[in-house]
């Protein structure tokens, strides 16, 4: 039966913590309520009924047979258990833990669910590749209840302090809670942006900080009529051309904060022949790629998010114009930055294996 101190959000907030997190501790007791608690690690699932805590009972080195483990004799005589996942750092303002507890079932190879945490599993741990996972048995975790805490009082700016969990965690997020952004996370976010590779290290990119609303719905307007012509062009019916508008709009002016992230080539090198000049002006894109993610991973880490929009490519010298930007400003990239509203729901990534063309 759920706690019925506990929240359906508190749950959920714990469970987006621990998701966003890779290490934790399962707590079992015995029948006489020894406790006993193991490291793991872990998959969150959907149970169909909401989503459940899956450990994997993978092959032991020191060879124990599972069904000796503590952890499994506890679950099939005592079936309530809990998951403490934490934030340690030295950093006691960052401070941040969750514990799921719950009612512990186990799940043997071929039964429903198996198979799906089993890739689950395998998505979130590369080392798992080469165990036999399809064979053990699982322990999952329904949960009844949860607890959160953070040291900064919002769980769901508490973020990971390892660059697996921030870079798996950082987010593209399209809608975010009102409030304001500190100034300070943002310019740490720029020099973040700061120290990523670029050719000769000229650091060909540069931000504008969008605060002021009325300023970005001057800009949203001068969008508009591009927005419309080019979706037209598309052959769009008029009504789905102004819900489209509308929502490019509020993506702009709605969030807290809107970046503009420009290519800027003044500082690169001039070749004399069309080839080097279009390779340098190649490599100062994909800097602004790099000099982007470091913004958008610092933020993350900050407790914010922030979205990625490609409009600016579309009509650089509107936003030149409308801006009154130094005309050597290239616009690429808007950033809606925020504390999100909401997880999004994140694409499936491909297998690791099928990024890498050839090894050889
Ligand atoms: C160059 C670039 C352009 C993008 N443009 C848009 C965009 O115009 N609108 C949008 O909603 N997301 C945009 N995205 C975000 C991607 O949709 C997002 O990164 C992708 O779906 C993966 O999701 P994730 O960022 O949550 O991991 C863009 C991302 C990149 C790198």
């Amino acid at each position: 039966m759920p706690d019925p101190t506990v929240t359906a959000s508190t749950i959920d907030q714990a469970m987006t913590f621990i998701a966003a997190r890779r290490f934790g501790t399962l707590v079992t007791s015995n029948a006489a309520g020894r406790p006993s608690a193991v490291p793991c690690v872990y998959a969150v699932v959907d149970a169909g009924d909401g989503p459940a805590v899956v450990i994997a009972l993978d092959d032991k080195p020191k060879g124990v047979p599972v069904p000796e483990l503590a952890r499994v004799r506890n679950v099939q005589t005592n079936p309530t258990a809990t998951v403490l996942v934490r934030d340690d750092t030295e950093d006691w303002d960052r401070l941040a833990w969750a514990t799921i507890r719950g009612t512990a079932t186990l799940v043997e190879a071929g039964k429903a669910g198996h198979g799906d945490a089993v890739a689950a599993l395998r998505a979130r741990y590369p080392q798992y590749a080469t165990h036999g996972l399809e064979r053990a048995s699982q322990i999952w975790l329904h949960p009844t209840g949860a607890s959160v805490w953070s040291a900064g009082g919002d769980i769901a700016a508490a973020r990971p302090t390892d660059l697996t969990g921030i870079t798996r965690g950082r987010r593209s997020v399209r809608s975010f809670r009102p409030g304001p952004v500190p100034r300070e996370a943002v310019v740490r976010a720029v020099a973040a942006a700061g120290w990523a590779p670029s050719p000769h290290g000229t650091q060909p990119w540069r931000f504008v900080v969008l605060e002021s609303r009325e300023r970005r719905a001057e800009l949203a307007d001068a969008l508009s009529a591009t927005w419309r012509s080019q979706l037209s062009l598309d052959s769009q019916d008029p009504a789905e051309i102004e819900r489209r508008v509308r929502n490019s709009r509020d993506r702009l002016v709605t969030p807290p904060l809107l970046v503009l992230l420009c290519r800027y080539l003044p500082d690169t090198h001039v070749y004399p022949d069309p080839e080097r000049r279009a390779a340098e002006q190649t490599m100062a894109t994909q800097s602004l790629g790099a000099a982007a993610q470091n913004f958008l991973l610092s933020l993350y880490a900050d407790g914010l998010d922030a979205g990625w929009m490609c409009a600016p490519l579309f009509a650089p010298d509107v936003i030149v114009a409308t801006l009154g930007l130094d005309p050597a400003l290239e616009p690429h990239a808007f950033f809606p930055v925020g504390y999100a509203a909401r997880d999004p729901s994140r694409r499936p990534r491909r297998p690791t294996e099928d990024l890498i063309a050839r090894w050889e």
